[in-house]
């Protein structure tokens, strides 16, 4: 997984062969359109005012694809919610050249508000990701028996080995101990689709042009290979590394929560337009059916008390408590 989609030549990230959307090989959140990140802008902007309305405030953003989401951001952010904006600093974290090139040209208008550290700094605000933590390189143990890549004639082909206690998604847990030494203060929100506890299922999906391959051997550097996230070793990471709990439910539910938030604050007009666009996009984002269940999001906060009222997006949450 690591070779087939970061090896710098080949993979399938890392050589920029990506592509996300209707012409490309699977829709995000991000690809439904500009009102997904039009809502994340307004979640955001409540949690500046938690933080006091701070003047560099940080939006830092890791996975950020071809740079959309951040423009999404900035747009909506600069004609409604024009102090914040001036308030705030967006950070990408993008190891490709390839891909950061992409970026920086999506985001030529306010190339004054980005910049691309070579790697995570200490901020303080908050961190973004959507679809980043299924992108991470899992290994493929189950009950002792490791699979692993081997050759058979010219071909790959899976031999097994027994293994030790390994942990299989051993990346996604360097990324929140990561996290959890650069954040100074804010949230981190984590937007991807997995599981909790005994419903957890480990499966690898490889997609390509919108069909799921039955290989990962098929199409290797032109086809996404992703792993559901098991949201409950995130958790106890988080919480090993003192990151709280600050809410988890499923897309559809944190949404709604947002949404609300807009009928009842001074946000200025809501991006819920009555145009069939609009609509559309909004249907896609929540319908159970589509991402509105698929999906669920994670926040985790540092050095901040624990809130009176949870974070717009948490106000519908069912889900356990976490804590
Ligand atoms: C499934 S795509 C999601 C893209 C975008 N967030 C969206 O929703 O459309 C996953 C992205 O995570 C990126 N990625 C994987 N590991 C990363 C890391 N350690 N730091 C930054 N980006 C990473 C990949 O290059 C890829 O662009």
């Amino acid at each position: 997984m690591q070779q087939a989609l970061y090896h710098p030549e080949h993979g399938y990230y890392s050589s920029g062969r990506c592509a996300i959307g209707r012409k490309g090989d699977y829709f995000t959140n991000v690809s439904v359109g500009p009102l997904f990140g039009q809502l994340l802008a307004a979640q955001f902007s409540e949690i500046w005012e938690r933080l006091g309305k701070m003047n560099d405030f940080i939006i830092v953003e890791q996975g950020a694809h071809d740079g959309q989401f951040a423009r999404d951001v900035l747009e909506f952010l600069q004609k409604r919610l024009p102090d914040f904006f001036d308030a705030l600093r967006y950070r990408i974290v993008e190891p490709f050249p390839i891909l950061q090139e992409r970026q920086r040209r999506r985001l030529e208008a306010f190339r004054d508000k980005v910049n691309w550290p070579s790697s995570l700094q200490p901020f303080t605000g908050v961190h973004f990701s959507n679809e980043l933590l299924d992108a991470m390189p899992v290994r493929l143990i189950s009950d002792g028996v490791e699979k692993l890549v081997g050759l058979d004639g010219d071909k790959f082909a899976f031999v097994e080995r027994p293994v030790d206690k390994t942990l299989f998604n051993q990346a996604a847990l360097d990324f929140v101990d990561q996290i959890a030494a650069n954040l100074q203060r804010g949230y981190l929100i984590a937007i991807d689709y997995g599981f909790l506890d005994e419903e957890f299922e480990k499966t690898v999906q490889v997609r390509a042009r919108h069909r799921n391959l039955d290989s990962s051997f098929e199409q290797i550097g032109n086809a996404d290979i992703t792993m559901s996230v098991d949201w409950r070793s995130i958790v106890e990471r988080s919480q090993s590394n003192r990151l709280r709990v600050a809410g988890f439910t499923d897309q559809h539910h944190f949404l709604t929560g947002i949404i609300c938030r807009f009928a009842n604050e001074d946000l200025g007009q809501s991006p819920l337009t009555d145009s069939p666009k609009t609509k559309r996009e909004l249907q896609t984002l929540l319908h159970p059916e589509m991402l509105g269940r698929a999906f669920q999001v994670l926040a985790l906060a540092k050095n901040v008390g624990p809130e009176t009222n949870p974070l717009a997006g948490f106000k519908f949450a069912r889900e356990p408590r976490l804590t």
